[in-house]
């Protein structure tokens, strides 16, 4: 990890949705801040900037992060997926996309990214999870808007359809 001097900026370089980024950050920067202002990835959203509503989460080396709890020096050398990444390769709805349009599961969208970016990383970790599962995953994230069923719906029909559940 880079060391940034307090309102010092810096040069950050790492790879974005597959493709070398770099871009400079203060020391206090979040991540997130990073991905919406500077590089216009305004798909990554921010709700309580603390943690708690999951709506910034994106994936850093394949994990789950939030990225208003994350540096963005911190990603120095690191690959970072936001939504805008989790399309197919021909830029399409991803499987998991496709099913959460076809089961309903989102109505406004703000919490659509994060989630959308913990259940990639949920269902390679466990391709066949148990509806308890997927709930306990969810509970990382708050949805004013449809009551998870959708949700729920949407990831257990993707991992069925990869073969697991
Ligand atoms: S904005 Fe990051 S968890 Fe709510
Ligand atoms: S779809 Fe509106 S907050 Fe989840």
């Amino acid at each position: 990890m880079l060391e940034i001097e307090a309102g010092e900026k810096t040069t950050i370089r790492f790879t974005l949705n597959g493709k070398p980024v770099q871009a400079q950050a203060e020391s206090r920067m979040q991540l997130a801040d990073l991905l919406r202002h500077v590089l216009k990835k305004y798909g990554t959203h921010v709700g309580c900037e603390h943690g708690i509503c999951g709506a910034c989460t994106v994936l850093v080396d394949g994990r789950a992060v939030r990225s208003c709890l994350m540096f963005a020096a911190q990603v120095e050398g690191a690959s970072v997926v936001t939504v805008e990444g989790l399309s197919n390769a021909t830029g399409g709805l991803s499987e998991l996309q496709a099913a959460f349009r076809r089961h309903h599961a989102l109505q406004c969208g703000f919490c659509t990214p994060g989630i959308l970016a913990s259940a990639t990383q949920f269902l390679q970790d466990n391709n066949a999870p148990s509806e308890h599962e997927v709930r306990d995953m969810l509970s990382g994230h708050i949805c004013r808007c449809t009551g998870y069923t959708g949700i729920v719906e949407a990831i257990l029909m993707t991992a069925q359809k990869r073969g697991g559940a």
